[in-house]
C-alpha cells in the first residue's frame, strides 16, 4: 500500500499530462484554473486507495480517479453559480473571475470531459463504471435541487436534509470508492460494502462542511465564511438550532433566515450566536463523529487486512480534523 500523501502526488502528476489550455481558451482557460486551485482530491485518493486495497493495480484507476475529480470541479463550478459564492479555495469563482455564461459552458464541458474520461476501460468494467457514473451524477442534481428548494422552505424536516446530503455529497464519495473496487473486480457484495463506507464518511464529510462554513477561519478556509447563512441554507446547524431552541430564539432564527439584507455581518454574527447557544454546534460536533463512527462499523465486516482498513480509517479521522 502506498501513503495518502502518495497518491495525492501520483494523481496531480497524471492529472497534469492530461489537462491544457486549448482553443478557444475562454471555454479550457477556466478549466484549468479551477482544476489547479488545489484542493484536496480526497476523492481521486479514495478511487486509487480502493483500487489497491483489493488488489488492483491503483494506476488503471487513474482515469476513473480524474473523471470523479473534473466531475467535482464541474459541480463546484455550477454550484458556486448557483449559491452566489464569490471564493472557492481562496480564490474568485470562476462566474465572478469570467462571467455566468462562462462558468455555465466551461462547467458543460468538463461534464462531458469525464465521461470520455472512461472510454479506455475494457467492456465490462466500461459498463459498470459508466451505470454507476450516470447514476451518481443524476443524484447529485437531486441533491443540488433539494438543497436549492430548501432555501425557500421553512418546514424542512431532519432526514430531508439528510437524504438531501446524500444525493448532493456523500454519493459521489461512495461512488469514487466503489469505483476502485470495480476496476479491482471484486465482488458486488464488497462493492456494496465500500460503497456504503464512502456514503456514511461523505455524509460525516458535508456535515462538517456545513460547520465549517459558519466557524471556519475567514484566513485558511478558502470560502465566504457565513456564505450558508447568507444564502438561508437549511443547514444541521440550522434545524437542530430551530429543534433545541426556546421558542425565542426559535422565533428569531427563522425571522433571519425570511430575509437576506444587504449587509450580512449582523446577521451571520447573531446566527453564530444562536447556533452555539442552542447547543446546535455541539449536537453537530457529535454528528459528524457518529456518521464517521458508522462508517467505520462497514469497515469491520470487509474482508481485507488489519493494515488497509487502518488505512482507511485514519483517512477518515483526518477528515474530523480538517479546516478547510
Ligand atoms: C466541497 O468539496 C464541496 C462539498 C461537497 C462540501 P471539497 O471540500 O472536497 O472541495 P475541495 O475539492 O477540497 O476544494
Ligand atoms: C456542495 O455543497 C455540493 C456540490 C457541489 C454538489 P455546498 O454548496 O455546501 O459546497 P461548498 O460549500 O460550496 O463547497
Ligand atoms: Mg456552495
Ligand atoms: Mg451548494
Ligand atoms: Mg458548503
Amino acid at each position: 500500500m502506498h501513503s495518502i500523501e502518495q497518491y495525492r502526488e501520483d494523481f496531480l502528476s497524471y492529472m497534469e499530462t492530461k489537462i491544457a489550455t486549448k482553443e478557444p481558451k475562454n471555454l479550457y482557460e477556466p478549466i484549468t484554473y479551477i482544476l489547479g486551485l488545489g484542493g484536496k482530491r480526497l476523492r481521486p485518493v479514495l478511487t486509487l486507495m480502493s483500487a489497491e486495497i483489493f488488489g488492483a493495480d491503483y494506476k488503471k484507476a487513474y482515469d476513473a480517479a480524474l473523471a470523479i475529480e473534473v466531475f467535482h470541479n464541474f459541480s463546484l463550478v455550477h454550484d458556486d453559480i448557483m449559491d452566489e459564492a464569490p471564493l472557492r479555495r481562496g480564490k474568485e469563482t470562476v462566474h465572478k473571475k469570467w462571467d455566468v455564461n462562462t462558468g455555465i459552458l466551461s462547467g458543460d464541458a468538463m461534464l462531458i470531459y469525464s465521461y470520455q474520461l472512461f472510454e479506455g476501460y475494457p467492456p465490462q468494467t466500461f459498463k459498470e463504471l459508466m451505470h454507476l457514473f450516470s447514476q451518481t451524477a443524476m443524484q447529485v442534481c437531486e441533491g443540488q435541487q433539494y438543497d436549492v428548494d430548501f432555501e425557500e422552505r421553512d418546514d424542512v424536516s431532519i432526514p430531508e436534509y439528510l437524504r438531501m446530503i446524500a444525493y448532493k455529497t456523500a454519493v459521489l464519495v461512495a461512488a469514487a470508492m466503489k469505483m476502485g473496487a470495480i476496476i479491482a473486480q471484486t465482488t458486488e457484495d464488497v462493492q456494496d460494502l465500500i460503497y456504503d463506507f464512502g456514503k456514511n464518511l461523505g455524509i460525516a464529510f458535508q456535515l462538517q462542511d456545513d460547520y465549517l462554513d459558519a466557524f471556519g477561519d475567514p484566513k485558511t478556509f478558502g470560502k465566504q465564511v457565513g456564505g450558508d447563512i447568507i444564502e438561508n441554507k437549511k443547514t444541521f446547524l440550522y434545524l437542530k438550532a430551530l429543534e433545541m431552541g426556546s421558542p425565542e430564539q426559535k422565533r428569531e432564527l427563522e425571522h433571519l433566515f425570511s430575509i437576506k439584507p444587504q449587509d450580512a455581518a449582523d446577521k451571520i454574527a447573531t446566527v453564530k450566536e444562536l447556533f452555539v447557544d442552542t447547543n446546535a454546534v455541539s449536537r453537530t460536533l457529535q454528528e459528524i463523529e457518529d456518521y464517521t463512527e458508522r462508517a467505520f462499523k462497514t469497515l469491520e465486516v470487509l474482508n481485507v487486512s488489519e493494515d488497509k482498513k487502518q488505512l482507511l480509517r485514519a483517512f477518515g479521522a483526518s477528515l474530523m480534523q480538517r479546516k478547510v
